[in-house]
């Protein structure tokens, strides 16, 4: 799996990752979500996403990684914008961790931008990373505006990661956030890839049909090969299907050519003037 340095924090993480949003919670689907997770993790995939809001995720990851080696694996939550004042994100922080059942996260975000003011969010992270627990922070569905204003908050910490909508059919973000967080070396860490993903009769399809050929891939591998073609991006694909994941975890060491990429510009274009920023 190849490793990218993230958000200058000095670790290295794999380019793609393993999301946990509607991650299956009960019974016999719930063993077989540990059981992909395990494997995604063997297989390279140690950036492991969730949040607060993801219903009982932290628990199922939980399970999954009793085991494992702590130091091998990069995780990472998220504190919902309603907890996010000073005293509650401390607080939200211990219970993702007692879920998670490990004493520090690699990486916390703000799910989203609320209306508690960010100074209070990002003190509270920075006195968190100091104390030990959490190794890094940084925030989630924030354009540049926001990203400018949270920059101007922090009195010693860096913002390591902006987790952002990012597929080929929503390309927005390349115009001006993803320029705007390369020069600040903070990562875009894109969510819901296969978000779009082209239906059977769109010729879309075919277009990725072809390359996937090609590259002796398969049409979703070369959509995560096309997301994390950039330097400082990331994917977090979510999969429960054990196929799913020995599929997204090999699509790392695809490198499309730039006559290949000049295709899927044609077929997927970004928008051609600036966009609000999308988010699910
Ligand atoms: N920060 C935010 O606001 C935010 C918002 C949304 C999502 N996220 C994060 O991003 C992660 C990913 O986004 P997402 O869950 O919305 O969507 P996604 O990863 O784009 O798509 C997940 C769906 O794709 C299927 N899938 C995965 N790999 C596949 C493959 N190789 N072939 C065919 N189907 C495949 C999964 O099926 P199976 O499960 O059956 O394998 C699942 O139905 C989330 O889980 C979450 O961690 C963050």
């Amino acid at each position: 799996m190849k490793t990218r340095e993230f958000g200058g924090t000095g670790m290295k993480v794999p380019v793609i990752g393993q999301g946990t949003w509607q991650l299956p919670e009960k019974g016999k689907d719930r063993e077989r979500a540990i059981h992909a997770l395990h494997r995604g993790i063997d297989l390279g995939m140690v950036h492991i996403d969730t949040a607060e809001m993801y219903g009982e995720a932290e628990l199922v990851i939980a399970e999954a990684i009793k085991d494992l080696p702590r130091e091998k694996l990069f995780i990472v939550s998220k504190v919902l914008p309603s907890n996010a004042s000073y005293p509650s994100t401390i607080t939200a922080l211990e219970k993702s961790l007692k879920r998670l059942g490990t004493d520090y996260l690699d990486c916390y975000l703000l799910h989203w931008r609320g209306h508690i003011p960010l100074t209070d969010t990002l003190a509270a992270f920075e006195k968190l990373e100091k104390d030990g627990k959490i190794r890094s922070f940084g925030v989630s569905n924030f354009d540049v505006d926001d990203l400018e204003e949270a920059l101007d908050c922090l009195t010693e910490g860096k913002l390591a990661c902006n987790q952002v909508l990012y597929n080929p059919s929503v390309r927005g973000i390349e115009r001006n956030l993803l320029p705007f967080c390369r020069k600040h070396n903070i990562a875009l860490v894109g969510y819901t890839p296969y978000g779009g993903f082209p239906g059977k009769g769109d010729r879309r399809l075919s277009v990725l049909k072809e390359l996937a050929r090609k590259y002796d891939a398969t049409e979703r591998q070369i959509v995560l090969a096309f997301l994390i073609r950039e330097q400082g991006t990331f994917t977090i694909p979510k999969a429960s299907d054990l196929a799913h994941i020995e599929e997204n975890s090999a699509a790392s060491s695809i490198e499309l050519s730039p006559a290949d990429l000049a295709v899927l510009d044609q077929h997927f274009p970004a928008p051609d003037r600036d966009t609000p920023l999308a988010m699910l």
